[in-house]
Formats: structure tokens, sequence, C-alpha cells
């Protein structure tokens, strides 16, 4: 299809990543028929959900030809892993999300870290070990602290920061027999960064923060995300694209060379360091809920952008329109997240939340009862995001919509943003 036509899109999913993504998409002037699967009840606000299992490519692919889908956008990355993009592209319909091959910068750290070492990629010193043996013999080549991670996807929760040998040790044995990097701990303050990728071509779509740990002050156990802002301005435009020009180009040059070229977004956690930015880890997806703070930032016609990327042709595209705007989401999760989330509880107040001027309400874990009342449905359950012309201010009315959500069971860190309004103040 040219320029000009309707572009009819199904999105992978069922998360707040994907809430903001078809949220995004619906308001692209390229949009036509936005489907989801499977979707949940936010999503169904903007998209006609299907009951498909989303990592099921050849189901995917016969969805894609009955709806005459266009371009099939993959949210999270178990559906990467499984080869769905593959499935999709060998059935001729256009996707955005890589292959399972170039999947493996994800799904497996041993992997990313040889591509670094054999590209020159500035990244943590490191070692790959099979068997706890081997990992306990080369811990005496790492001063404190040392980084313990088992390989895999294990997300974000396989990673032990040691700062004694006796952690190191415990972190060792919990991995067990198996794959597993050990590599130099780096020291600097943590910013994502995410780039579309299309073969060689990378460009740079936005930077953002999480906030990985449950509780304010950054404490207790890690989860998949209780909040994020965007931009990131520890990365500033000069870092921003050494980042860019250090680690992600020559990443999606290798990937094409090594005939595993990248389509898709590419996630790059950067440690900024004394030396410059770093790689911690790719992700080949966006973050969860990183996309919920991007995709109000996010201008221009995305589904037009995403179409190109899918068809090899993002140097043809204009870059990225991004606001100057900076936003904050705050994420609802149920009670006992990340252990075991209380399920059921009665979520309500969304629409007087979303009166909150620059807010918009995504959902993540929500089911809709026959009644009609919308229930929590999974840990994370809301993700809640304002813009604003200050962090300050789009913290404000992110936790002016907070208050508004009348949800018993829910709980969210209060804290989120808390460096960059030290900073935004300073
Ligand atoms: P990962 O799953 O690799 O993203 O690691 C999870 C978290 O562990 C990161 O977000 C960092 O906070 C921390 N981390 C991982 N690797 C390192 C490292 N080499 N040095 C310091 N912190 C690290
Ligand atoms: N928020 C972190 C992730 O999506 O992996």
């Amino acid at each position: 299809m040219s320029g000009g036509e309707m572009i009819n899109i199904l999105v992978l999913g069922s998360g707040g990543r994907e809430d903001a993504l078809a949220w995004r998409l619906r308001q692209s002037p390229s949009c036509g028929q936005l489907l989801a699967a499977p979707g949940n009840p936010g999503i169904a606000r903007w998209a006609e959900c299907l009951a498909l299992d989303p990592t099921d490519g050849a189901k995917v692919v016969a969805a894609a030809r009955e709806h005459k889908v266009d371009l099939v956008v993959i949210g999270p990355e178990a559906p990467l892993v499984a080869g769905v993009a593959d499935a999709c592209r060998a059935g001729g319909i256009p996707v955005f999300g890589p292959s399972a091959a170039a999947a493996q910068l994800e799904g497996s750290k041993g992997f990313t870290k040889d591509l670094c070492a054999r590209e020159g990629i500035p990244t943590a010193a490191y070692v790959r070990v099979d068997t706890m043996e081997s990992a306990r013999a080369a811990l005496p080549r790492f001063s404190l602290p040392v980084v313990i991670k088992a390989d895999g996807l294990t997300a974000g929760k396989g990673v032990t920061v040691a700062l004694t040998h006796a952690e190191a040790e415990a972190a060792i044995a919990a991995a067990g027999d198996g794959p597993m990097v050990i590599e130099e701990f780096l020291d600097g303050e943590e910013a994502s960064l995410f780039a579309l990728v299309d073969g060689e071509v990378a460009v740079a779509l936005a930077s953002a923060q999480d906030h990985k740990r449950v509780g304010d002050g950054d404490l207790g156990p890690n989860t998949g995300g209780m909040g994020a802002y965007s931009p990131a301005r520890v990365l500033t435009p000069e870092l921003e694209a050494r980042a860019i020009d250090e680690i992600v180009r020559p990443t999606a040059r290798a990937m094409a060379a090594a005939g595993t070229p990248f389509s898709g977004v590419l996630y790059a956690g950067l440690m900024l360091t004394s030396e410059g930015p770093k790689l911690i880890e790719y992700n080949v997806r966006f973050g969860d809920p990183e996309c919920e703070a991007i995709m109000p930032r996010v201008g221009g016609d995305f589904a037009r952008l995403l179409h190109g990327v899918a068809r090899g042709q993002l140097s043809d595209l204009p870059p990225p329109d991004l606001s100057h705007q900076v936003s904050m989401t705050v994420v609802i999760a149920a009670q006992g997240y990340p252990g075991t989330p209380r399920k059921g509880g009665v979520v309500d107040g969304i629409e007087a939340a979303a009166r909150v001027p620059g807010v918009t309400v995504f959902q993540a874990g929500t089911a809709r009862h026959g009644s009609g009342a919308l229930l929590a449905a999974g840990g994370r359950v809301l993700a809640i995001t304002a813009l604003g012309r200050t962090l300050a201010e789009a913290r404000a009315r992110a936790y002016r919509a907070v208050d508004a959500i009348d949800y018993a069971d829910g709980f969210c860190r209060r804290d989120i943003g808390w460096r960059e309004l030290q900073r935004e103040d300073a």
C-alpha cells in the first residue's frame, strides 16, 4: 500500500503497554481498523478485542488475514521469543517486532555480552559460566560489588548486585547450575533509551526512567515497574547521541551483518558512568510502564512510523515527532504484588481520574465482570499518566488522578520521579 491509505492494525498483548500503544495508534491519521489480541477492557475502548493466543503464530497470521490487517504490532516479549514476528513475515504480513533470532538480544544475556565484546560496545566486563563451580571460581576476578545474572528471560528478577562475597556465593547457589553471567558493577545513574531500529538504521524515539522496586525510596522486591517518567533528562542530547552511535547503531549493524537484522523497538538499559553511557541490558520491545509514559509525548502519524519500520522504510520517514512536555506514569497495583496479587477488587473512578487535565488512565490487569463492573485481574492494574510543562506539574496531575481512583485493594508508590524532581528543584 502507498502513502495516504489507511492501515489496519492488530496489536498483540493485554497490558498497560498495549493499552498505551492502541490509544496512540487510534489517534494516528493513518490508523484504519484497530484490533487487539487478547486485549483488555481498557484496550477495548479503542480497539476490537479478539480472543486469541498472541504467542500462536499460525493463529495470529490467520486472524490477520481474516481481518485484512496491514500491520501487526507486538507488545510483549513472549510472542517475539515464540517467533510470532517470523510467522507474520513468512505469511507476508508487515510486523513491528523482531524475529526470534533478533529477540535473543533480550532472551540471552550471554548472546548480548558476546556481541558487545566483539563489536567494542561499552558494557560491564563479564564472564559467562555454566555451573555453580565455575561461577565460584570466577568470583576472585571481580572486585565488590559484583553482579550475578541468571541467563534467559527472567524479567529483571534474575539479577543480584552482591555487596559481599557471602552474598555473591548465596546468589550463585540460588541460581544453581546453568548459564550465568558474572559481571563488573557499573556505578552511575540508569536511564532507558527507546530506539526504532530497521536493519542498520537506528533512530532515537524517547528516553525514560523506570522504578523497579515496589516501595517508596526504591525499597523492597523488584517488580515489572511501578512508575516511570519521560524524558530522562540525565540522558542529555549529547549522551543520547553517544548511546545511539556507540551502542545501538553498532548493535543494529552487527545483527544485520549476522543475517539476523533487528526490526522494531530496541530498549537499551544504560548506565551513565563517568566514562559515558554503558549498556546494562537490551529489551526487544517497549518497556512497561515506560511505554505508558512515552506514548502521550509522541505526535505525528505513529501508525505510519511503525508501518515504515515493519516494511524496512524507516530511513525514508521523517524522524519521530516528540513533544517537549514531560510525562509521569504512576502504576496502581493490587495488594500482594509482586507476590500473589489480590484479584477481583472493584476498580472505580477512572472517568473522574481522566478528567484531571493532561491525564490518561491506561488499564493493565483489569477484567470486565458480567455486571459491568471493572475488576482487578492482575498485579499491575492501572497506569495513570499525566503530561505537564514540568515534571512537578505532571506529578501533581498524576497523583490528583490517582486519588480520584476508588480501588480499596490498590496501592502505588508516592515518590515516582523523585530523583528528577530533586534536579528540577535545584
Ligand atoms: P537487568 O535485568 O540486567 O536489567 O538488571 C536489573 C538491574 O540490575 C538493572 O536495572 C540495574 O539496576 C542492576 N544492574 C544490572 N547489571 C548491573 C551492573 N553491571 N552494574 C550495576 N548495576 C547493574
Ligand atoms: N519496565 C521494565 C520492563 O518493561 O522491562
